[in-house]
């Protein structure tokens, strides 16, 4: 069971004792992300700074929790040196290329041991199942473009040089269901499986609402699942969280229920490992602030730290309650 944490809110007390004592992983929900970890160009003597990422590796560690890392190849929360020497001109293919594979093995390195599993890879689809256009893709991409997959695996290859224990995922959005982005991502991973390309598993993000809760959508949910299971891929829910435009004791209800089927997906298929939401307390979520405040209340914990409906009902998911 995990949380997407923040290092800026561990001197919060409520924050790090709920955090440490009702999860068992976390992951940083943005300080190993490119702008993070590599904020001054390779050619600068300390192009890496790991400073807050450390701080909550040693806060899991501190609290006997596993670290979850995310992500190394994203076209999101890139360094301005990056995008503006893009934009300039200044880095083509060839750069981008040794760039990202300094990038994923620095990284990689500098947690091997304590981050078991990676995002290697995350968001690389559009909805309609085609690759979105990105600057490790094809804008101007790693030298690559155009061939499909073909940059997916030449990161996972790197990752696998980075920490060759590490577990290797491909995470995404809007891909839970039976849909066409997630029909591209399964034929992905089935060729990666077939030719050995080292892909130990999928993420699924899970942001969601009530909209959810439909014998329908959870019927395609846990097929689409299961496909993926059955590939021999580990299944994580890395992102869940239910959005809400109220904060009333009926959605609260609501919202409980829907947490408890999510989690049961899960609970119900062996392969699936890992159940995580994207934060824990409706005090620190992205929902609010990327809707305008019009929506939030997503999370299990409420403004202070108590309990809602959506923590009972991932624990009856997991006691069979
Ligand atoms: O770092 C700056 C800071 O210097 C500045 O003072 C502050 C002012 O607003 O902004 C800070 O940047 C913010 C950044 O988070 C770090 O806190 C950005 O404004 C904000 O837009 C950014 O949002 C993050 C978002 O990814 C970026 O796309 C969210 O916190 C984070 O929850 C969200 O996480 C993503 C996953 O990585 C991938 N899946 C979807 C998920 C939700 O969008």
């Amino acid at each position: 069971m995990g949380a997407a944490a923040q290092p800026q809110l561990l001197s919060e007390a409520g924050y790090a004792t709920t955090l440490g004592s009702e999860y068992s992983q976390l992951e940083p929900e943005n300080v190993m992300k490119f702008s993070f970890v590599h904020p001054r160009p390779n050619t600068d003597p300390a192009p890496y700074d790991f400073t807050q990422a450390d701080q909550l590796v040693a806060f899991a560690e501190q609290n006997s929790m596993r670290v979850r890392g995310h992500t190394l190849v994203w076209h999101k929360q890139l360094s301005g040196w990056l995008t503006s020497g893009i934009a300039a001109g200044t880095y083509r293919s060839s750069d981008l290329n040794f760039i990202l594979q300094d990038h994923i093995t620095t990284v990689m390195r500098h947690y091997a041991g304590r981050v078991y599993a990676w995002d290697v890879v995350n968001e690389a689809f559009n909805g309609d199942g085609t690759l979105a256009h990105t600057v490790w893709y094809d804008s101007p991409g790693i030298g690559l473009a155009g061939r499909g997959t073909a940059y997916i695996e030449q990161a996972l290859s790197w990752a696998h040089a980075g920490d060759p224990n590490a577990k290797r995922f491909y995470n995404d959005f809007g891909a839970e269901t039976l849909n066409a982005k997630s029909d591209a991502i399964y034929q992905m991973a089935r060729d990666f499986k077939q030719r050995g390309v080292p892909l130990d598993g999928l993420g699924f993000q899970l942001h969601v609402n009530l909209s959810f809760d439909n014998p329908n959508t959870l019927d395609s949910f846990a097929q689409n699942v299961k496909r993926f299971s059955d590939l021999g891929m580990e299944i994580h829910f890395t992102e869940f969280d239910a959005a809400l435009d109220g904060g009333d004791p009926q959605r609260f209800a609501s919202q409980g229920d829907l947490y408890r089927k999510v989690t049961l997906v899960c609970v119900q298929n062996p392969n699936c490992k890992v159940f995580q939401t994207w934060g824990f307390t409706d005090k620190y979520s992205w929902i609010p602030q990327s809707t305008n405040n019009q929506q939030g209340w997503a999370l299990p914990f409420d403004l202070n730290y108590n309990k809602k409906p959506a923590y009972f009902g991932m624990l009856n998911a997991l006691t069979g309650q």
